[in-house]
């Protein structure tokens, strides 16, 4: 097992909000995927644990990602909340297990040790939060005995997230892009057409190729479809020059698509 916090989140995932088909989920491995990203408040671990399971990848060779959501950050329920999830997924461990939202019950002393308890325990090789603040990072950080491994927050060519990305290369955890397309509010910039038209690609894929080549952002795009999963995993060859980043950059319109 790497030491290195950000072996857990490979360059680009899976993001399976809504997939409640589990040969979709076999079908990303097989295309090339080897980051899943779940959570309990999705209600598909068990459909991502059976793909998982379909799948000719061996689970060792996957990072498997699930989330525990804000019902449930009470130390004694992060305990069993997460043995649940380990259940229906059908594996002994995940590779990261972030907080989900800290709102409801997360109590930043209780919550967060409860988490490296896990990580001791073997359950979980790497701790990450979700939709925190730069502030709200810092106070995780302190609190936690392990090193914090990713902050997986909304970004895309219109919600650019400047200060989280200047704090994650700053503190070294990874920036895991979630709805990296904005849910498709991203095809029909301009901007980003342009682009696309010059590299022969399509805007999904600009979209993703600036978010992989912000270091250490790690773009987790979900699609059911064969064309979209191959499309997605192709970004990742897609090299953008100074001039398309900053054409990227330079759009000054911001959508945020969740609070
Ligand atoms: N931590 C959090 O609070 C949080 C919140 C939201 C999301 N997430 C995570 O982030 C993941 C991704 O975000 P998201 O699901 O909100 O949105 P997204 O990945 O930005 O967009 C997904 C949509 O884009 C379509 N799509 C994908 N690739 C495409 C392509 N190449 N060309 C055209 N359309 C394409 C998909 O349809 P097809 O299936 O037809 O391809 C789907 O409708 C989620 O699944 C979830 O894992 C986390």
């Amino acid at each position: 097992m790497s030491d290195d916090p950000l072996a857990v989140t490979p360059r680009l995932g899976l993001g399976t909000m809504g997939i409640d088909d589990a040969d979709r989920i076999a079908a990303a491995i097989e295309t090339g995927y080897r980051h899943l990203d779940t959570a309990q408040i999705y209600d598909n671990e068990a459909v991502v644990g059976r793909g998982v399971e379909r799948a000719s990848v061996e689970r060792a060779d996957l990072s498997l990602a699930t989330k525990v959501w804000a019902d449930s950050l009470a130390p004694e329920d992060v305990a069993a909340s997460t043995r649940e999830s380990l259940d229906r997924l059908g594996v002994d461990y995940v590779d990261l297990l972030y907080v989900h939202r800290p709102i409801d019950t997360y109590d930043p002393e209780a919550t967060l040790p409860a988490f490296d308890r896990l990580r001791d325990e073997g359950r979980v090789r790497a701790v990450g939060v979700s939709n925190f603040d730069a502030e709200q990072v810092a106070e995780a950080r302190d609190i936690l005995d392990a090193p914090l491994a990713a902050n997986q927050v909304e970004m895309h060519p219109l919600y650019q997230q400047e200060t989280l990305l200047a704090d994650a290369r700053r503190n070294g955890y990874a920036l895991v892009a979630y709805s990296p397309l904005a849910q498709g509010e991203v095809f029909d910039l301009p901007e980003l057409e342009s682009v696309a038209e010059k590299h022969d690609a399509t805007p999904a894929q600009v979209s993703l190729a600036w978010l992989a080549g912000k270091d250490p952002v790690v773009p987790i795009p979900r699609s059911a479809s064969d064309d979209h999963l191959r499309e997605n995993l192709a970004a990742l060859d897609l090299e953008l020059d100074a001039d398309d980043v900053a054409a990227i950059e330079s759009i000054d319109r911001e959508k945020k698509l969740f609070e």
